[in-house]
């Protein structure tokens, strides 16, 4: 049976001046999988995950999420819709605590207004509760609670890179675009973040679409992968096919091993 597509992209388009950054790109998302997205640098993923997330607008094309279209709706809005992304490059708080971070995305979820939290209400009081619980929680899962007091820039840059994650994971949301999170780890580190992500999957039932050009975190972690190469879609499939396509081996893996 085919199973439900939680985000579908239409022909999705990305003009910058001179360069066609995604072009008249299709491809779906399987609810409740873990959906990889590969290809050289400059192939034009993380302009697909900003597209996703709002912080850009396409040139041309759809993008549907669970039936609504998203690519003409503001950051926000595609946000509290239950789409949440990492950045290639940390957005952290380097001096806030590590606890503080998350609950900065965390009071998303758990809204109180200016007033109730001026007079201290019982609600306001509740709020925050519920608040610190989730961000404790998360960060929890993500195995960096030991640092919750912690400054945030203080952290390992891979514990941090798990700290971008927390945040997303305090929106609780349905899909989860991470660009490039095991980034800048050594083997040890993306291996032990792999598990940690399929652990998230098995618990929250979270989608998510991972860009990552770490090979072994990509090929154990997906169901199903999408190959770029210039904007363009180069190949589909489930591990095993991608491992043997030999266009992708030539423009992917091969540049793989000449950057290894
Ligand atoms: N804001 C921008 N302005 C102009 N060109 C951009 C911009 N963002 C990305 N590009 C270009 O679009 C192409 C795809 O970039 P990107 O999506 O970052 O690729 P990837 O994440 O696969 O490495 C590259 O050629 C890049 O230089
Ligand atoms: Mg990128």
């Amino acid at each position: 049976m085919e199973r439900e597509k939680i985000l579908a992209l239409h022909g999705l388009t990305m003009k910058y001046k001179s360069v066609v950054a995604v072009d008249n790109l299709s491809f779906a998302i399987d609810k409740g999988s873990i959906t990889g997205l590969i290809g050289t640098n400059g192939a034009g993923k993380s302009t697909v995950v900003n597209l996703i997330s709002g912080s850009g607008k396409p040139t041309s094309g759809e993008i549907l999420f669970k039936g609504t279209h998203l690519e003409k709706l503001p950051a926000d809005r595609i946000a509290r819709l239950g789409v949440a992304r990492t950045f290639q490059n940390l957005r952290i708080f380097g001096k806030l605590s590590v606890l503080d971070n998350v609950r900065i995305a965390a009071q998303a979820r758990h809204p109180y207004n200016f007033v109730q939290m001026s007079l201290g209400t019982r609600h306001y009081r509740e709020q925050e509760c519920a608040v610190t619980e989730t961000a404790r929680d998360v960060l929890r899962r993500l195995k960096i609670d030991q640092y919750a007091e912690a400054q945030a820039g203080s952290l390992s840059y891979g514990h941090q890179r798990r700290l971008e994650i927390a945040r997303c994971l305090a929106l609780n949301p349905e899909l989860l675009l991470l660009d490039e999170p095991a980034a800048g780890m050594n083997p040890n580190e993306s291996a032990e973040l792999a598990r940690d992500i399929r652990q998230i999957r098995k618990e929250t039932g979270t989608t998510i679409l991972l860009v990552e050009h770490d090979m072994s975190v990509v090929m154990s972690l997906c169901e199903y992968i999408y190959v770029m190469d210039f904007g363009i879609l180069l190949g589909e499939g489930e591990p095993d096919t991608i491992r043997s396509n030999p266009e992708v081996i030539r423009a992917y893996l091969g540049a793989e091993r000449k950057y290894a």
